[in-house]
């Protein structure tokens, strides 16, 4: 029997074909690993609740954990983010989802704790909430061993579990796999940097002339500035780590405190983790320059200050489809794409099925790997080993039919050794 909630069942062959094509983009997740999964079955018995953002990729991740074996539950990790008909689709595919687009913060945990009730063998997370929700809600999962292991997406759920990890509060073993090699420096920088596109669907602007503000310089923002760069925007950053900062110096942006951009900004993306890059604060406000394009990239929706722009605007126009008209009392106007939240995801389709291939394929030898480890495995953050993670590289290369050089065992054991040197 299929549990689930989603917003129109009858949006399922909608969602099936954007299944199809995605499937068609990811050879790693959806066919190599996918195949060997069902024939080895490598996760039969297991059960896999992953709070993810619910798109087109992380459904073909879903197929490839049932594949190998697994009975898979799935909810949304931002209450904007799913798509209606792959939620839909993939319950006729057996996959057990709680997700619709549009839920309030209670449906969100309603949603997440109907996840937990099926007792899963391992949580994938994409921000902490589920994982989080478990520590608080569902200990004897942690204590009776049900849990073996947890794994996180993004940057943000990471930074939540060493802070946990920090305090000796995090209970399960937890594999950041946001961090390999091949997560971060491809979905995250290519992923969300290619996410500016989403600024332009909202709006339907011009990125050449403007000034675009990005705040951060990691592994997203650094992506999004190369990008409307590419586009013809003057960019401008703006940082709080000194080396980021010249990283992005040295790479020809500007680079300013955030209050010295706004009088000029033109349109103004953040992707850092933080909150209130721009302090929620009237006098802020009143720099903003008219007609100011906001949006957010970073996990939460508290980076702009959202929540204190909705409460200063005199008026709050939907204009298109999640993107409002903020009618500030001097009759200045600004443009707030996907009420502060995940603006690429919101706004257009999350990152292209290329990018999610690597971060699904890592999700699924991970969870491979924990149930093949599940009795040496240690509460606190454990790394991506590194062999799959290059295991993931050698595969997508090898869809690409791409090939590289091999180290002799020369090379390797100079690379190693200290005696060679002048
Ligand atoms: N939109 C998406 O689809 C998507 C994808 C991956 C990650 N994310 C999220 O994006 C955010 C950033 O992730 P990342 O991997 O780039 O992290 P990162 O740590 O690589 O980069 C964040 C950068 O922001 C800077 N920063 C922090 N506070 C700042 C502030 N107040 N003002 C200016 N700069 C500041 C940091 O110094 C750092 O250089 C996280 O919330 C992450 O979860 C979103």
């Amino acid at each position: 029997m299929v549990n689930y909630k989603v917003a129109n069942e009858s949006l399922a062959d909608q969602g099936k074909e954007a299944l199809y094509i995605a499937e068609s983009k990811m050879p790693v997740t959806a066919k190599v690993i996918r195949e060997r999964f069902q024939r080895e079955k490598p996760l039969k018995g297991i059960i896999i609740a992953g709070c993810l953002h619910i798109t087109k990729e992380t459904g073909n991740l879903a197929r490839t954990l049932k594949a190998g074996g697994a009975e898979v539950y799935l909810c949304g990790s931002n209450p904007l983010s799913t798509q209606d008909n792959v939620a839909a689709a993939l319950v006729q595919e057996g996959i057990n989802v709680f997700a619709w687009h549009g839920n309030t913060d209670e449906e969100f945990y309603w949603c997440i704790r109907q996840c937990l009730d099926a007792k899963p063998n391992i949580l994938i997370d994409d921000g902490a909430d589920m994982i989080v929700t478990a520590h608080q809600e569902y200990k004897d999962l942690i204590t009776s061993g049900t849990i073996i292991a947890c794994q996180e997406e993004t940057t943000t759920g990471v930074k939540r579990f060493k802070a946990m990890d920090k305090q000796g509060v995090l209970k399960v073993p937890l594999f950041p796999v946001n961090d390999a090699r091949c997560k971060n420096q491809f979905d995250n920088e290519l992923g969300t940097g290619q996410g500016i596109v989403s600024a332009i669907y909202g709006m339907h602007v011009l990125f050449a002339g403007k000034n675009v503000v990005i705040a951060g310089y990691g592994h997203c923002s650094s992506g999004m500035a190369l990008r409307a760069r590419g586009l013809g925007a003057n960019v401008i950053v703006t940082e709080v780590d000194p080396i980021k900062a010249l990283q992005a110096k040295f790479s020809g942006y500007q680079v300013m405190p955030i209050e010295d951009t706004l009088a000029n900004a033109d349109i103004i993306l953040t992707a850092t983790g933080c909150k209130h890059v721009i302090a929620p604060k009237k006098e802020m406000f009143d720099k903003f320059k008219n007609g100011v394009i906001l949006g957010n990239l970073g996990h939460f929706d508290i980076e702009v200050p959202t929540k204190e722009l909705y409460e200063y605007a005199k008026e709050i126009k939907p204009i298109r489809q999640d993107v409002e008209e903020l009618i500030f009392p001097d009759g200045k106007r600004i443009y707030l794409l996907a009420k502060g939240r995940l603006a690429n995801l919101v706004l257009s389709e999350g990152h292209p099925a290329e990018v999610m291939d690597m971060s699904f394929g890592l999700q699924s030898l991970m969870s491979e790997y924990i149930v093949k480890n599940k009795n040496s495995l240690k509460p606190g953050m454990i790394e991506v080993p590194v062999e799959i993670d290059d295991r993931v590289g050698f595969l997508k290369l090898q869809s690409m039919g791409v090939e590289i050089d091999k180290l002799t065992e020369e090379q390797y054991n100079y690379i190693h050794g200290f005696l060679e040197g002048t």
